[in-house]
Order: structure tokens, then C-alpha cells, then sequence
């Protein structure tokens, strides 16, 4: 992560339903969670605009992350709307205005068994200011990418489409792996050798001025900023294709980008040293950039529905 300077040191973290000092926000070194990456959690973004501060499509996030828990029947202690209203909150006594917000639900102290019936569900909610991931000029020139020598995890073994912590062990191994090699982020194929996704993005290819990106139902994490794109992209009149993509037609698309609430929509011109399209930012994905940039910064009127506003 782009965090190499560290974490914020002060503020509060809502725990377990109160705010705590950011320091004390503790975990046990017993805590399930920790040793078997039994959690689930989100990354949602808020953005700072002329019309106030939004959190970009939070329902879908908490959503999602009451559908992770229950593929791992966790039970988030908290009904939905209070969460949300907890995030709110977060964002707010922290007196921030653009920001990442990490809310978490795991398996707490208790036993160390693999099985979890017991455990208590610990949930916190995090918030801090928080750039580009990938950089600024990533968003405007691209990224350089490669292929993953590690394969996406796969559907037969985990439920993918959950956000849990212990998944991240696969997009780990792939993050190291491209730096180790020398480019900015990696791409994972899924057990069958098609594309799957980023280590936290989802992927899509342009040819011909139509979009292609791996269908919902593959091996990837349903991205919420996936699903925003794929919507605003019919908006403008492209048209979008949900299907496998092999290795030779993301190589040879005209142009290629990922999607992610940390990555926002960014631009690949490499993939192993082979020049995707121009070796920029195309125009396809200029336009869809600029429209996805207008939505989060509320100046679209027909999304605003996508943004909820932290102080009402
Ligand atoms: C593995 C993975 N794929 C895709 C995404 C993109 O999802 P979203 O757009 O909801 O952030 C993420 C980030 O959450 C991710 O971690």
C-alpha cells in the first residue's frame, strides 16, 4: 500500500460500539482472527466536494460486508443501519472531509480452535486521510503491470466474493512478487489461466471502443467500483461485455485499466514490458475516468443517489 509513511497516530477509532483513543484500539495476540484470518472487511472512500463530504456508494459496501460475513457465518452484531450511521459517525468526530474508511468484523478472543462457534465478533471502524493509491501520475499516465506467477484464489476452495482478511494472503504473494520484479502492481489469472483481477482492483479491457471485464460469477471480488463503471460506461453509450478474457486479448486490447476504491479508475500501459494501446491513458478509459471523477465529486445529478452525505 501506498502507506509507507504509516498509519495516523491520533484519533478515534469506534470499537465495539464506543469511540476509543486510536492507541488503545487493541487487539489480543490470542484473538482468532489474527491466526487464522477469519474477518471481514471493507474499504470505502469519502470524498470532499463543493457540495459537502459523500461516502461513495456505502449501502453497497455495507452490503457487502454483512454477505462476507455471512459466507463465513460471522454474525456482525450490529444491525445494518447502525453500522452505517457508526461509519458516519467515524468520519465525522475525526473532522474529516476526504478520506478511506476500514470497518472490520473478525473472530475475537476466546479459544483457539479452528472452529469459531464461541468467539465473540469483534467490529471496529477506522478512518484516516488517504491519496491515490497508486500515485497521482498513475491516474494519468498508467501503470506498468505484470502477470502474476500466482494464481487468483479460486471458487472451488473459498468463497471469493467475500472481502475476507484471510484472503489477502493471495494478493500479498502477488504484490510482492511484482515489486520484487520491479513494476507497480500485478495481474492475477484464475485457475483456468484467464485474467481474473488486480490484488485489490478489478480489470477491464477495451477493444474497438467496447468494454470487456471477467464476469461477476469468476474468480474476483464483485468490485463496487466495477459496478459503477460497468453502469456508467452504458450510460455514456458504450457497450459492456461480461466474459473471460485471456492472457493475448488483454495484450493486445486497445486499452486497459483497473478499477478499485483505492485505485479509483487507473490507466495500465504496460503488462510486461509489452506496450498496451498507445502506452497511456486511452480515450475510452479517459472518458470513463473523467465521468467516474464528476460522479464522486457530485457534479452529476443523476448519481447523487450514489453519495451519502456525512453530515446531514
Ligand atoms: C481483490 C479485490 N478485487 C477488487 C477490488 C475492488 O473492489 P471495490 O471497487 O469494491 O473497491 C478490491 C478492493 O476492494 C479487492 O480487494
Amino acid at each position: 500500500m501506498v502507506d509507507k509513511e504509516g498509519l495516523p497516530e491520533e484519533g478515534k477509532i469506534w470499537y465495539n460500539g464506543v469511540f476509543v483513543d486510536w492507541k488503545e484500539a487493541k487487539v489480543h495476540v490470542l484473538a482468532h482472527g489474527l491466526h487464522y484470518g477469519s474477518g471481514v472487511f471493507e474499504g470505502i472512500r469519502c470524498y470532499a466536494t463543493d457540495k459537502g463530504s459523500f461516502i461513495f456508494r456505502l449501502n453497497e459496501h455495507v452490503d457487502r460486508m454483512y454477505r462476507s460475513a455471512e459466507l463465513y457465518k460471522l454474525e456482525i452484531p450490529y444491525p445494518k443501519a447502525e453500522f452505517k450511521t457508526a461509519i458516519k459517525e467515524t468520519v465525522r468526530i475525526n473532522g474529516l472531509d476526504a478520506c478511506y474508511i476500514r470497518p472490520i468484523a473478525f473472530y475475537g478472543y476466546h479459544h483457539l480452535g479452528v472452529n469459531p462457534e464461541g468467539c465473540p465478533v469483534d467490529c471496529a471502524i477506522a478512518a484516516w486521510r488517504w491519496g491515490t493509491y497508486l500515485g497521482e501520475e498513475a491516474l494519468e499516465n498508467g501503470i506498468r503491470c505484470t502477470f502474476s506467477s500466482w494464481r487468483r484464489i479460486d471458487p472451488t476452495t473459498l468463497p471469493v466474493t467475500a472481502k475476507a482478511t484471510g484472503h489477502y494472503l493471495n494478493s500479498l504473494l502477488a504484490v510482492l512478487d511484482a515489486k520484487e520484479r520491479g513494476f507497480d502492481e500485478a495481474i492475477l489469472l484464475d485457475t483456468n489461466g484467464h485474467v481474473a483481477e488486480g490484488p485489490g482492483e478489478n480489470i477491464f479491457a477495451v477493444k474497438n471502443a467496447t468494454l470487456y471485464t471477467p464476469a461477476a460469477e469468476s474468480s474476483i471480488l464483485p468490485g463496487i467500483t466495477r459496478d459503477s463503471v460497468i453502469e456508467l460506461a452504458q450510460d455514456i453509450g458504450y457497450e459492456v461485455i461480461e466474459q473471460p478474457i485471456t492472457k493475448e486479448e488483454l495484450l493486445t486490447a486497445d486499452e486497459a485499466f483497473f478499477t478499485g476504491t483505492a485505485a479509483e479508475v487507473s490507466p495500465i500501459r504496460e503488462i510486461d514490458n509489452a506496450t498496451i494501446g498507445e502506452g497511456k491513458r486511452g480515450e475510452v478509459t479517459g472518458v470513463i475516468q473523467k465521468k467516474f471523477f464528476d460522479v464522486v465529486n457530485a457534479k452529476e445529478a443523476g448519481y447523487m443517489g450514489w453519495l451519502e452525505p456525512v453530515r446531514v
